[in-house]
C-alpha cells in the first residue's frame, strides 16, 4: 500500500546547517515517487511561542525558502500552509472533546515550564498559554486532516505522536472508524554541534547558518572553537567539532583520509578550510536556488494557494464523515 507520509515545519527563526541535517534532508528523502507527501508549515504552532507579526512573516518566508531550494518538488509532493487549511481547527475542537486533560498534563513541553515554575517558587501556570498546552491536539488535527499512515519526526516529538494516536483511537472508539491512526517514524537524533561544540541552537548563537553567501559561510566556519595545537602536532579527530562536522558532508573515504590528516597533525586553518570546501560544495545548488526563488515576486504566495487548493477538499471531505459521525450534520 501506497504511504501517505506527512510531516509539518514550525516556523520558528531561520534554519541552519542543523535543521538542514536533522530535519530537512531526511524528511525529503521519504518524498519518493513511491509514496505521497504532505509537507506543511505549522505557522498557527509558532504562535504560541512568537508574538511580533514581523517575525512570523519573516520566518514563515526563511523556512519555506529553505525548504523548496533543498529540493522540495512542489509537483511531487504537496506543499502548503497550516493556516490555509481552516478545517483543522474544526477537527481540533472535535479532538479536544476526545482528548483527556489528564493526557495533555504529561505532554513534556508543558510539563518542563511547569516544573521550572515549582523551582522558582511562581504559580504553576505562570506564563503557559492555552496553545502550548493543547499543542499535542493540533498537532493530532495536521495529522489526522489527512488521513496520514506515517509522520516522520525528531525524537522529541515521539510523544506527541503516542497522543495523536491515543485521541484518534478515542475518537474511532466512541464514535465510528473515521480517523486513520498515523505511526510516527522516529528519525535518529542528528546532533549537529554548534561553533562552540555545544548542540547548534539558535538560543546558544552558535549556528552555521544555511542561506547564506560564501563569505558568511566561511566566516561563521572560521570562528569554530578548536584547541591550541600547532600544525605538526597529532589531534584527536574524536569528539572534535569540526571533524564531527566534516563527517556530516564529506565521502566516506574523504573523512577516512581526514582522520590520518589529524593523526599527521593538519593545521586548524587546513582542516577549516577543507570543512568550508565539503559544507560549501554541498550549498552550492541549495543557494543558486534559494537566490533564483528569493527574486520572484509572488511566487511564495502562488505556491501556498495552489498547495491549499489541491489538499483542501480533502479536508473538507474528512471533516464532512466527522461531522456525520458525532450527529452534527442533517436532521432528518
Ligand atoms: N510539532 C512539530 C515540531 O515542532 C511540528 C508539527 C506540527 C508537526 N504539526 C505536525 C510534525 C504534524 C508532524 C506532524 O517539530
Amino acid at each position: 500500500m501506497r504511504k501517505r507520509i506527512l510531516t509539518g515545519i514550525t516556523t520558528t527563526g531561520t534554519p541552519h546547517i542543523g535543521n538542514y541535517l536533522g530535519a530537512i534532508k531526511p524528511a525529503l528523502e521519504l518524498a519518493g515517487p513511491e509514496n505521497d507527501s504532505y509537507f506543511f508549515l505549522a505557522d498557527y504552532h509558532a504562535l504560541i511561542k512568537q508574538t511580533d507579526p514581523t517575525e512570523i512573516e519573516k520566518s514563515v518566508k526563511n523556512v519555506a525558502l529553505a525548504w523548496l531550494s533543498s529540493g522540495l518538488d512542489c509537483n511531487q509532493s504537496h506543499f502548503y500552509r497550516q493556516s490555509d487549511i481552516p478545517e483543522v481547527h474544526e477537527l481540533t475542537w472535535i479532538l479536544n472533546c476526545s482528548a483527556a486533560k489528564g493526557l495533555l498534563n504529561r505532554a513534556h513541553a508543558y510539563k518542563a515550564l511547569v516544573a521550572e515554575n515549582a523551582q522558582s517558587q511562581n504559580d504553576d501556570d505562570k506564563a503557559i498559554n492555552m496553545g502550548l498546552f493543547s499543542y499535542p491536539v493540533l498537532m493530532a488535527a495536521d495529522i489526522l486532516i489527512f488521513s496520514a499512515t506515517h509522520v516522520p519526526v525528531g525524537p522529541d516529538q515521539a510523544q506527541h505522536m503516542e497522543m495523536a494516536r491515543d485521541i484518534a483511537g478515542k475518537f474511532n472508539h466512541t464514535y465510528s472508524n473515521v480517523l486513520t491512526i498515523p505511526e510516527g517514524i522516529i528519525q535518529n537524533d542528528i546532533s549537529v554541534p554548534g561553533i562552540d561544540g555545544r548542540k547548534m541552537s539558535k538560543s546558544y548563537q552558535n549556528i552555521i547558518p544555511f542561506l547564506s553567501s560564501e563569505k558568511v559561510l566561511q566566516k561563521s566556519i572560521a570562528k569554530i572553537v578548536t584547541n591550541s595545537l600547532e600544525p605538526g602536532q597529532p589531534k584527536d579527530p574524536k569528539n572534535c567539532t569540526l571533524f564531527q562536522l566534516y563527517s556530516f558532508f564529506a565521502s566516506q573515504e574523504d573523512v577516512d583520509s581526514m582522520h590520518q590528516a589529524y593523526k599527521d597533525g593538519i593545521g586548524w586553518g587546513d582542516a577549516k578550510k577543507e570543512l568550508y570546501k565539503v559544507i560549501n560544495d554541498e550549498i552550492i545548488p541549495i543557494r543558486e536556488r534559494y537566490l533564483d526563488l528569493n527574486s520572484q515576486s509572488d511566487l511564495l504566495n502562488d505556491l501556498f494557494s495552489d498547495g491549499a487548493r489541491k489538499v483542501r477538499p480533502q479536508a473538507k471531505e474528512l471533516v464532512a464523515k466527522l461531522r456525520e459521525a458525532i450527529g452534527i450534520s442533517k436532521v432528518e
